[in-house]
């Protein structure tokens, strides 16, 4: 299958099991959302799948285009194709959005093939342009360092900013709506969808709310209890969980 595949995964952080039996596919080109409870995992599974060292899949497949990814290192992984927007980005004083950037484009361009010489100074700067116009992002930000002092929407935004210049394959979405203004929803939202549909770049979009749904429409939505999928539906299913909370899955798993 082209896409991301997670068959049977099991993952333990300090030996307490977080993932448990966990399978799910997104191939390219839909939408699927994982909802659920604060702490059932769904963070813990992106860092899974982007190879975070600190959580390891004791066992169980993550396949990218049916390669299996276990062991190959983030970058690789990132190279590949794959893509996390992270639900708490970090700060790199030093480092400016724009260099940082270019860095990671021409490290993908290197790895996916060494005869690059990286993408010029000009086009760079005029992919930037292009990108930063359409998240409406002042291009002041490309000059300021990455993340540092930028409000909590401003540092979603940066993300999406980078996932539009790296155009992966795949992204996880892990709470890009959470402290996004009701604009900068839209905005984001608008941009992960030209990627799908330009693209047919494949998401994964983690979230707690409905909201986010109605402007990333999602193919599937998946709820996540207790490590694994306790249920899976159409976009109808968020709007009952939104109306009902969890507590009614766990009394029909039950
Ligand atoms: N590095 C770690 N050290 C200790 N415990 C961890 C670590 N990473 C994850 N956990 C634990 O694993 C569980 C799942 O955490 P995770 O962040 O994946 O939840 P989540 O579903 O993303 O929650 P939220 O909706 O609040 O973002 C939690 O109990 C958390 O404390
Ligand atoms: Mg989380």
């Amino acid at each position: 299958m082209s896409g991301l595949e997670i068959k049977s995964l099991y993952v333990s952080v300090h030996e307490k099991q977080i993932i448990e039996n966990f399978s799910l596919a997104v191939p390219k080109g839909e939408i699927h959302a994982i909802m659920g409870p604060n702490g059932t995992g769904k963070s813990t599974l992106s860092y899974t799948i982007m190879g975070h060292p600190a959580y390891k899949p004791s066992s169980g497949d993550i396949l990218m285009n049916g390669e299996r990814i276990n062991d190959w290192t983030p970058d690789k992984r990132s190279h590949a194709g794959l893509f996390l927007a992270l639900q708490y980005p970090v700060a790199v004083p030093g480092v400016t959005v724009a260099n940082f950037l270019r860095t990671a484009l021409n490290t993908q361009r290197k790895a996916r093939d060494p005869e690059d010489h990286g993408i010029p100074v000009p086009a760079f700067r005029k992919l930037l342009r292009e990108k930063m116009g359409k998240l409406k992002m002042d291009s002041s930000f490309a000059s300021r360092y990455l993340n540092d002092g930028f409000s909590g929407g401003e540092k979603k935004r940066t993300e999406i900013l980078q996932m539009a210049v790296l155009q992966p394959e795949i992204a996880i979405l892990d709470e890009i709506d959470s402290g996004l203004d009701i604009d900068a929803l839209r905005i984001v939202a608008e941009g992960v969808n030209m990627l799908v549909q330009e693209n047919g770049m494949g998401v994964l979009v983690i979230t707690h709310y409905q909201r986010l749904l109605d402007y990333i429409k999602p193919d599937a939505v998946h709820v996540m209890m207790d490590g694994h999928i306790v249920r899976s539906g159409d976009d109808s299913l968020a709007l009952e969980l939104e109306e009902k909370g969890y507590e009614w899955l766990k009394e029909n798993q039950k």
